[in-house]
């Protein structure tokens, strides 16, 4: 970590090297450890900067594990070098010690990662962080964070704040409420986006906004999830798809570069409707091969009654195949229940292995027929077959559940590259909300493709300017052209459910504000958070954030949520 050399009058330790021999030094730092050996005290001083090693030969105070000081001396060579520390080759001896600050016995020990249970390692977070390579992570974020900056900067963004206390901003969560003292019995809530108002700018004349900006959600919260994440929200005037794409690739490269990342662009676009046909998800890791083939051609007539019988109801079969891998009974149906939770019906398969069949439909099925059918998925060897039949969405999103979980056990193997980046486009535009009503499929300010009768009559037909931007198989950023039109908007709210009252209540400021002269416009969010995890190969989110919350949405370091004060809620909730 770079840093101003003359700060507080100080070198810093993790640099001094052998030129350094013979000078004076001032260092300041935590002690990592002490060691006696051979009548001299050996002491690890860590800094910002690294660790280098300070002898101490004769009568000085004895340090423990992070305690804070100062020690002057001179650089010298180490007559033991350190081939493993890039101060390796010098030591400090020390003239003097001076604890500025001790310290208890720490409950982690910095120079050693035991894999502490997160409970343990967040609430200590402070000395967690004392680990280089967690600082790291938080260094990367930062610079992460600066080279997007810079780009947007000089590509002619404004950065804009939007406010935190606000009305709801629908994004599918719920809402954080902040009860407010002046209007007794009203709450603002806390942004779950800034979509609401990075819209207003566009109306405001402000043809490029940009924020890095804090967005609440109080959902479920799952390995990639936090109740608070931090997004970088953009929005453009007069722009098609064309120019958001151009402007999300020079962002990811930007990004990637800083990182140390090799990137190519363009990249890989693909609809929503292929994604699902030929990966089973919406969000396809397109480090590996499109993994689904259709296989009635193959498989239909060929004795495998239940397949027959979804094919003459008008469903599919859909395969994927695995090179080399034996799963056992066991392991096929974990993956099974993987399927079953995506709709489909079950989990059909068989092995073959020295160039015969075994297991699972094997005993009932045409042996050719599966040796077409595992030829026809990519494999010509030997391996899995997996395959579901069935209605054709569940049956391939059960099969992409199964990839997934492939993926993630390492059964695939190694990905033909180390990140690979994908724009899925044309989003429908709403979602069935299993009740006979349409939810929005991204938010309800996205623009609809086509045919815009279809609107009130079949609305679930439509599909829409909505884009998503996806990093090895994880949804990076999302974002979509908007609707402009304040009679179309009111249409896409109505179809909602919304009625007049909750038009008027919820949006009425927005749908004002469309009347104005709103230019056509468009844009993206980055979901600053998860990039870093990718990027930094972290295995949780929780690890690129500084203070982050547990699953149940409770800070490690501070507790809270907690009880208020009685004396803050005073008069904040009587109506
Ligand atoms: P969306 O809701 O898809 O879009 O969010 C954009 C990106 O933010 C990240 N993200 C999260 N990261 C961590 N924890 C969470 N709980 C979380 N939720 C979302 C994801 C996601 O891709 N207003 C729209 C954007 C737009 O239309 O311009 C929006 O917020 O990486």
């Amino acid at each position: 970590m770079k840093m101003n050399k003359g700060l507080g009058g100080r070198q810093l330790a993790g640099e001094l090297r052998a030129t350094d021999a013979g000078n004076p030094v001032r260092l300041l730092g935590w002690v990592q450890t002490l060691r006696e050996f051979g009548g001299k005290s050996f002491l690890d001083l860590r800094d910002v900067s690294g660790l280098v090693q300070v002898v101490l030969e004769g009568d000085f105070p004895r340090p423990r594990r992070e305690w804070v000081v100062e020690i002057i001396g001179t650089v010298r060579m180490r007559p033991d070098p350190n081939p493993d520390l890039p101060t390796g080759q010098v030591e400090i001896v020390a003239d003097a010690l001076s604890v500025l600050n001790e310290a208890q016995t720490p409950p982690l020990y910095v120079d050693k990662d035991d894999n502490e249970p997160d409970e343990l390692r967040f609430k200590y977070r402070y000395l967690d962080l004392r680990r280089p390579q967690r600082g790291e992570v938080l260094a990367l974020r930062s610079k992460i964070v600066h080279s997007l900056r810079d780009l947007l900067h000089n590509e002619g963004f404004l950065d804009v704040e939007t406010p935190v206390l606000t009305k709801s901003t629908p994004e599918g969560a719920r809402d954080f409420l902040v009860p407010s003292r002046e209007r007794k019995g009203s709450w603002y809530a806390l942004p779950q986006s800034p979509q609401l108002f990075k819209q207003t700018l566009m109306g405001s004349g402000i043809e490029r906004y940009y924020q890095i900006v804090r967005c609440f959600r109080d959902e479920d919260l799952r390995g990639n999830r936090q109740p608070e994440f931090t997004q970088l929200d953009l929005e453009m005037a007069f722009v098609n798809e064309e120019d958001i794409f151009g402007l999300g690739e020079r962002l990811f490269g930007a990004a990637m570069t800083s990182a140390g990342h090799p990137l190519s662009a363009p990249f890989i676009r693909m609809t929503h409707t292929d994604a699902l046909k030929n990966y089973g998800i919406d969000k396809p890791d397109t480090r590996f091969p499109a993994p689904l083939y259709d296989l009635a051609p193959t498989l239909g007539g060929k004795g495998i009654k239940f397949l027959d019988g979804a094919l003459e109801k008008g469903g599919i079969v859909v395969g994927m195949a695995v090179a080399g891998f034996f799963p056992s009974r066991k392991v096929v149906s974990t993956l099974e229940e993987h399927a079953k939770r995506m709709g489909a019906g079950g989990l059909a398969w068989a092995v073959r292995e020295g160039g015969s069949w075994r297991g699972g439909v094997a005993g009932f099925a045409d042996h050719v027929a599966l040796d077409e059918s595992i030829n026809l998925c990519g494999v010509a060897g030997d391996g899995v077959l997996f395959f579901a039949s069935g209605d054709a969405l569940s049956s391939r999103l059960g099969l992409g559940a199964v990839h997934r979980s492939l993926r993630d056990n390492g059964d695939l193997g190694k990905p033909n590259t180390p990140h690979a980046f994908c724009w899925v486009t044309d989003f429908p535009l709403f979602e069935s909300d299993g009740d006979g009503g349409v939810v929005p499929s991204h938010h309800p300010f996205t623009l609809p493709r086509g045919d815009l009768p279809l609107l009130e009559n079949d609305p679930l037909s439509l599909s829409s300017y909505a884009y998503d931007l996806v990093m090895d198989g994880e949804e990076i950023a999302s974002g979509s052209l908007r609707c402009h039109n304040h009679d179309l908007q009111i249409r896409i709210l109505k179809t909602l459910g919304h009625s007049e009252e909750s038009l008027g209540e919820r949006f009425g400021f927005f749908l004002e504000m469309m009347r104005y002269g709103l230019p056509p416009h468009g844009g993206l969010a980055v979901g600053i958070d998860r990039l870093v995890m990718l990027l930094t190969g972290s295995p949780s989110i929780r690890d690129v954030i500084a203070f982050p919350k547990s699953a149940s949405g409770v800070c490690f370091l501070t507790d809270a949520p907690g009880v208020a004060d009685p004396h803050s809620l005073d008069g904040l909730l009587d109506t």
